[in-house]
């Protein structure tokens, strides 16, 4: 079983210690343009194989895709990330360009990988890297949602005072201050979040999820990397143990929640198949106008990616 992540920066590294670790693999490939990075960071990962007792090997590459050749998943976070000021949408432009690159060198060599894009402006980088690929919608999906309900999660743990693993949430809608929190769909221990936080409380938690990716870019003068590549990681691995879990994953739909031709954030079952179906959840009126307003949102910028005519059909 080979794995491949593209990009060893930030993100594209600690996806890669976390499939290491969980051992997922017995080949990993850390693949980026930039010479001999990767292989640095290959190097350090695997020298912690001996302390932390794992098997999988991993490798650099210097923008060699035959090393990544029969790569059975693919994670892809190559590309800029976010600067203080700068928005998710700012970065369209340079980061649909490397992931269409990044994206044909992945399916040149692995036709029938399943692909994980990370890079931002998210639900849009992988739209694009659907339309490059022709693959099935089935094989081409988004990590944002693993991150989403992780932040949601965490402040209501710090907030409830009890612990994360006790917290059952889903989020939906787009990667973005339009992402969609269900409360109603939130339980800790079986029981209804509602009973255990006021409404305003919970309401100024929402609100801190939506903006959590930018409290980190403020704080930290770049975007997050723990969270979001243990979060892509646990993608993988729902699929390499095909392990049906039930996630918030950005999904091309066509129809499901009233939604078509758009890639947006919805619970789904993962498995050796890559998405194995979309769950629909009974959503009321006012979710269903919220989770609307994101797919807007998200077309707007999926919009501009089309006015590229980056890819032809
Ligand atoms: P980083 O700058 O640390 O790493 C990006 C890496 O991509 C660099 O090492 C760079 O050399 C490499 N790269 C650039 N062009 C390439 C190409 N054509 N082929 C191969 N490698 C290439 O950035 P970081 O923090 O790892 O973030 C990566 C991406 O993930 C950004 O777009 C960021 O906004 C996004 N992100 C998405 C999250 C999500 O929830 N979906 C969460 C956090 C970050
Ligand atoms: C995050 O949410 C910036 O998308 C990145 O941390």
């Amino acid at each position: 079983m080979k794995i491949s992540v593209i990009g060893a920066g930030n993100v594209g590294a600690t996806c890669a210690d976390v499939i290491a670790h969980k051992e997922l693999c017995n080949e990993l490939v850390l693949l980026d343009i930039k010479e001999n990075f990767s292989e640095g960071k290959a190097l350090d990962i695997w020298q912690t194989a001996p302390v932390n007792m794992y098997d999988t090997r991993i490798k650099g590459s210097t923008n060699d895709y035959s090393k990544t050749a029969g790569s059975e998943v693919v994670v892809i976070t190559s590309g800029l990330p976010r600067k203080p000021g700068m928005s998710r949408d700012d970065l369209i432009s340079t980061n649909a360009n490397i992931v269409k690159t990044v994206t044909e060198n992945v399916i040149k060599h692995s036709p029938n990988a399943i692909i994980i894009v990370v890079s931002n402006p998210l639900d849009v980088m992988t739209y694009c890297s659907y339309l490059t690929a022709k693959i099935d919608r089935s094989r081409v999906f988004g990590m944002a949602g693993i991150l989403d309900t992780a932040r949601y999660k965490a402040f209501l743990a710090e907030a409830i005072n009890v612990s994360p693993k006790d917290i059952q949430a889903v989020l939906m809608g787009g990667h973005g201050d339009t992402m969609v929190p269900l409360p109603r769909y939130t339980t800790v221990g079986g029981i209804p979040v509602t009973e255990l936080i006021s409404k305003e409380k919970l309401d100024a938690i929402i609100e801190r999820t939506k903006k959590g990716g930018g409290e980190i870019v403020n704080l930290l003068g770049t975007s997050a990397w723990y969270a979001p590549g243990a979060a892509a990681a646990q993608m993988v691995e729902a699929i390499v143990r095909d392990q049906k879990r039930v996630f918030p994953v950005c999904a091309w739909l066509t129809g499901e929640y009233g939604q078509k031709n758009v890639y947006l954030g919805v619970p789904v079952i993962l498995g050796k198949n890559g998405i194995e179906k979309i769950i629909e959840l009974q959503l009321n009126d006012d979710e269903k106008k919220l989770l609307n307003n994101s797919s807007i949102a998200v077309k707007e910028v999926m919009a501009v990616l089309d006015k590229m005519n980056l890819i032809t059909a």
